[in-house]
């Protein structure tokens, strides 16, 4: 179940980096073209902003994974060490 919704967060990041890695030089590129509109339209900034909350969420969550399987090992280590001098 982990190592599915591991490999899920993977491809979700990958794909919601898709979308992204289009707004930002779109938004680069508004900002510094002076036509006086400066921005991007703000449904495609709120959109930009929901974008990059994903991105840092499952971002954040991946970033995690080796450090959360470390923890698991070293109690699952813990554990069966705890069962040998029991026995
Ligand atoms: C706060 C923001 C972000 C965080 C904390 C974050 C973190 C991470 C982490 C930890 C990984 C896995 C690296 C590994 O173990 O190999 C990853 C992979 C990746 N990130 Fe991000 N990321 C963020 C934002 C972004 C953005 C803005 C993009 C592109 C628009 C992006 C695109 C990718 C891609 C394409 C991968 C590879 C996914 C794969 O393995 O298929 N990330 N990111």
């Amino acid at each position: 179940m982990k190592k599915f919704f591991n490999k899920w967060t993977r491809v979700f990041h990958r794909w919601i980096a898709l979308p992204t890695l289009i707004i930002i030089p779109l938004a680069v590129i508004a900002k510094f073209t002076g036509d006086g509109a400066e921005h991007l339209p703000p449904q495609l900034e709120q959109f930009q902003s929901i974008l990059m909350l994903l991105l840092a969420i499952s971002g954040a969550y991946l970033y995690l994974i080796p450090y959360l399987a470390k923890w698991a090992r070293n109690k699952r280590k813990q554990t069966s060490q705890a069962d040998v001098t029991r026995k």
